[in-house]
């Protein structure tokens, strides 16, 4: 199972897989086939891909110690950046179809509509995690502080789900849903943290940088 996930071809399919709702999107468009309201339509896709990637990402931490495949660790640089890339083309759309580039309309939206300041705040939060997502920026910062920094994603998930839940109008199980999926990967967090921390003798930290931030 370790030669499986450190194998480059490991890369290379989940990379395939995560560009899936993406082509699927580019498919539709060249097909002509996306409903009768084809910005909601995109809008949608590509807001879920984002809080699923976001959700995903915060997975591979929990799911490394549960599984014990801590090799898992190689994948969630590139899960991130796939949360930062829908969400990107998430608001791209909200930019260029919906709002025709039009700065006062959007300007009145985020201080209007509490559901767009959510989600920008959880696309402002995603910024910086992805611009120091490389090694260069582990070194930079020092690995204390940017993982402190990188812990602002669980900050721009919440903004997400809260984002989602506040532009829904009647059926709210699904923002509930990311919502507690959230809830617990944050717990799982804190309970793993705690425990470590009545462990440890003085805190020893790695000298490299983790293994997702080297590519
Ligand atoms: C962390 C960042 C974000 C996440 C996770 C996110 C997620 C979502 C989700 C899950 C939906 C609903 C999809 C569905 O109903 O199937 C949605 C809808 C939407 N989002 Fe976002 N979003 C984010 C950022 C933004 C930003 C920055 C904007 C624009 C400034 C934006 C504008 C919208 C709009 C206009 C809708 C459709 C609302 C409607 O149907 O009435 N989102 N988003």
């Amino acid at each position: 199972m370790k030669k499986f996930w450190l194998s480059r071809w490991t890369k290379v399919l989940l990379f395939s897989l995560c560009l899936i709702p993406f082509l699927n999107l580019l498919w539709r468009v060249y097909r002509n086939d996306l409903t009768a309201n084809p910005i909601e339509f995109i809008t949608h896709r590509t807001g879920d891909w984002t809080i699923r990637f976001l959700l995903i990402t915060l997975a591979i931490t929990p799911l490394r110690g549960i599984l014990n495949q801590p090799q898992l660790i190689r994948f969630r640089r590139m899960l991130g950046l796939f949360a930062f890339f829908y969400g990107c083309l998430h608001f791209t759309t909200w930019i260029g179809l919906d709002k025709n580039f039009d700065t006062q309309e959007m300007w009145e939206d985020v201080i209007k509509r509490r559901f767009i300041t959510a989600g920008m705040t959880g696309l402002l939060l995603m910024t910086p995690l992805a611009v120091t997502s490389t090694a260069g920026w582990v070194r930079r910062l020092g690995y204390r502080r940017w993982q402190m920094l990188h812990r602002l994603i669980y900050l721009s998930a919440l903004a997400g789900v809260v984002h989602y839940y506040w532009l829904v109008k009647s059926d709210t199980r699904l923002p509930l849903m990311y919502g507690g999926i959230l809830a617990a990967l944050l717990l799982y967090r804190l309970a793993t943290g705690l425990v470590s921390a009545r462990k440890s003798v003085p805190a020893r930290r790695p000298l490299r940088p983790p293994a997702d931030a080297r590519g």
